[in-house]
């Protein structure tokens, strides 16, 4: 147990640059003591104590703002940063060294039943203000972008932005940049127009010369002409 505490604390460390020491993390960072009420309520909850589960989360949820269901999974090392405003569902999973920032949902559709919170990945940023909505997966090393809403899986190494949310870049490369070269460009059209019906005009011009050669008994018919 105080080897995860550890982490936790460690994992504030790790993540937020205005963390000073370790007595003002433990004393100060909602986040933390929102993931660590919620071990306690999880405790209670897996033995289906579910009252005591709950007071213990909605305790923490009044003193932390973040409300954790205690059904669910956490792995090692969340940290929560800013805290308020975060709800993570009963059936979430979250993996290890997951980051979250305030207002973040992790939560239903309303359309599901059973498995219907997502389950995120490893090494995972969910920015301030992001709603992920569904029993789909959030892949590792993935980041969604503030505000963003996500409504279906997300591949790993990839980042999401918008609502709703669509791959903008995976493995470190930009998706669906504009392509400025492809705006059709209306004095290019234009000229390509031109260079067409011209081959067009010089094939024509070739096959009348060919027709009146044939009629000449072989001769050309500008030589005729000139003779
Ligand atoms: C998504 C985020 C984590 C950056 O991830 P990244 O993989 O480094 O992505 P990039 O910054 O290269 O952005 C990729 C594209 O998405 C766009 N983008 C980034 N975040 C966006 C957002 N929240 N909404 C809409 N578009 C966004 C960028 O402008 C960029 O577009 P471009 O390729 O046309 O230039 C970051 O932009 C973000 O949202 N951070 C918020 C963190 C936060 O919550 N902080 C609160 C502290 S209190």
């Amino acid at each position: 147990m105080f080897r995860t505490m550890k982490s936790d604390i460690q994992a504030v460390f790790d993540n937020d640059p205005a963390a000073r020491s370790v007595f003002e993390v433990v004393l100060t960072y909602s986040g933390l003591h929102a993931i660590w009420a919620h071990r306690v309520a999880h405790w209670f909850y897996v033995r289906r104590w579910f009252m005591i589960a709950r007071i213990i989360s909605q305790f923490s949820r009044f003193m932390t703002g973040v409300e954790i269901h205690p059904g669910a999974r956490i792995g090692q090392r969340l940290f929560i940063d800013h805290g308020m405003g975060v709800v993570i569902g009963e059936t979430c999973e979250i993996g290890d060294d997951v980051l979250l920032f305030q207002g973040v949902t992790l939560g239903g559709t309303g359309k599901e039943s059973g498995k219907r919170h997502p389950t995120i990945g490893n090494h995972v940023v969910i920015s301030s203000g992001a709603k992920v909505l569904g029993s789909f997966t959030v892949g590792d090393n993935s980041k969604i972008g503030a505000n963003a809403i996500v409504l279906s899986e997300v591949p790993p190494n990839s980042t999401v932005v918008g609502l709703k949310a669509r791959v903008v870049k995976r493995d470190g490369v930009s998706l669906n940049k504009l392509d400025h070269d492809k705006l059709p460009d209306p004095l290019i059209d234009l000229f390509q127009q031109m260079e067409t019906r011209i081959q067009e005009l010089k094939h024509e011009v070739e096959q009348l010369k060919t027709e009146m050669r044939n009629q000449n008994g072989g001769v050309q018919p500008y030589e005729s002409k000139s003779v």
